[in-house]
């Protein structure tokens, strides 16, 4: 009996050993922009810093979609995700002694995430890609000022490592974080010691977030997050794939914008050939014209992701949308029809998504197409 109880209690002190283990586990994010992958460089270093702590796992994240072929496997980083992790290491290029203009971009989505105190107490650390390296500290203490403002504790860098490196050539260490020179092509870049100062930021920058675990809420934002949602993301998610942007027929253009104002006019082209062609009744189902609507649809968001400059995240309202549908004369339920890119419309955008409509029956419909769709959308 004594050794049953022996061999009980020696499971329990297992399994709380084996909660605790778990409960000191901490998961960073490495989130960066990079234009030319210097500071995708940097931030493998610093991801390989953080896990040289067994207890630590890095992501590596970027604030969006790269046409780099070096960078476009890098998954992109949602705003709501930020306030799940146990720490953040931002990484992005100087540019004019500020962060990027797409970390600014990224950063200015998470007002939501300020207001709910969604990042207060994290830690946060950052690490730059630079030219020549002018105005490298400038461009740090731009990153810390936002991330001052979002309450996050601001993890330095000091001299550390700086007896290590070499002084015979120009080197991007600074106090507050690792930077590399990368238009001084004396050596490769990131150099040697850069790569390790970056590794030994990683490293310290894991030992302050194991230490500071559970010292924070990981707070999600309470209020309406519809707002903030990456809309590039929430296309994957939802696994909406768009089409290539269909070339004019004739002498106009898939889009004009006028001010802010963004006009596209398309029909049911699908892989080079319109979808479900004709008239309503006569060689097409009402159900075989909503796909056809839906593929209008998904023309429309392809051109306006064009218009937007490959950001769908600027687009600030639908405007409106007007259905026209090849149908008979007698024919009443063209709304019907147009739910089906409305409906789309609405799960892409959300709010921003809901627009006046207009909805019209018509004889013939170039291409013989049983759709023509016109938007209006209001882009930044
Ligand atoms: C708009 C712009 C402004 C820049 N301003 C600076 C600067 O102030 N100082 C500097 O050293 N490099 C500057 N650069 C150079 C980038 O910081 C450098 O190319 C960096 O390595 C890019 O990082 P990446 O390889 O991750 O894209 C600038 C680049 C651009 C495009």
């Amino acid at each position: 009996m004594k050794k049953l109880s022996i061999f009980f209690v020696f499971i329990l002190l297992l399994k709380i050993t084996t909660v605790m283990a778990q409960d000191k586990t901490i998961k960073i994010l490495v989130l960066i922009h990079s234009d030319n992958g210097g500071t995708y460089e940097l931030a493998k270093e610093i991801a390989s810093g953080i896990e040289s702590d067994k207890n630590a796992l890095a992501v590596i994240k970027q604030v969006k979609e790269s046409p780099n072929p070096k960078l476009k496997n890098i998954p992109v980083a949602s705003v709501e995700e930020l306030p799940s992790y146990d720490g953040i290491a931002f990484g992005s290029p100087v540019y004019f002694g500020n962060i990027s203009t797409g970390m600014s971009e990224f950063l200015s989505k998470t007002v939501n995430l300020w207001t709910n105190h969604s990042l207060e107490g994290m830690p946060a650390t950052v690490f730059m890609s630079a030219g020549s390296g002018a105005g490298k500290e400038l461009a740090l203490n731009a990153f810390w000022n936002s991330l001052a403002v979002h309450g996050m504790i601001l993890v330095s860098n000091g001299i550390r490592g700086y007896e290590n490196i070499s002084k015979t050539i120009p080197q991007g260490n600074t106090v507050l974080g690792t930077t590399s020179l990368a238009s001084l092509k004396d050596v490769e870049r990131p150099t040697k010691d850069e790569r390790g100062l970056a590794e030994l930021q990683g490293r310290n920058f894991a030992k302050t977030a194991l230490a500071l675990k559970g010292t924070f809420p990981k707070k999600q934002p309470a209020a309406n997050t519809e707002k903030s949602q990456d809309i590039n993301d929430l296309l994957k998610q939802k696994n909406i794939i768009l089409p290539q942007v269909p070339q004019p027929a004739g002498n106009y253009k898939p889009f004009v914008r006028s001010g802010n104002l963004v006009f596209i006019n398309q029909v049911a082209l699908k892989d080079g050939k319109i979808l479900n062609p004709g008239k309503l009744g006569v060689d097409v189902t009402e159900q075989q014209v909503k796909e056809a609507a839906k593929a209008t649809m998904l023309n429309v968001i392809a051109v306006l992701k064009e218009a937007t400059g490959g950001d769908l995240n600027k687009v600030k309202q639908c405007v409106q949308l007007t259905g026209i549908f090849n149908t008979k004369e007698d024919y009443t339920k063209h709304a019907d029809l147009m739910n089906a890119a409305s409906d789309l419309t609405v799960e892409v955008f959300g709010e921003k998504g809901k627009h006046a409509r207009a909805t019209l029956g018509a004889s013939s419909i170039p291409v013989n197409s049983s759709v023509e769709i016109q938007a209006i959308f209001e882009v930044e």
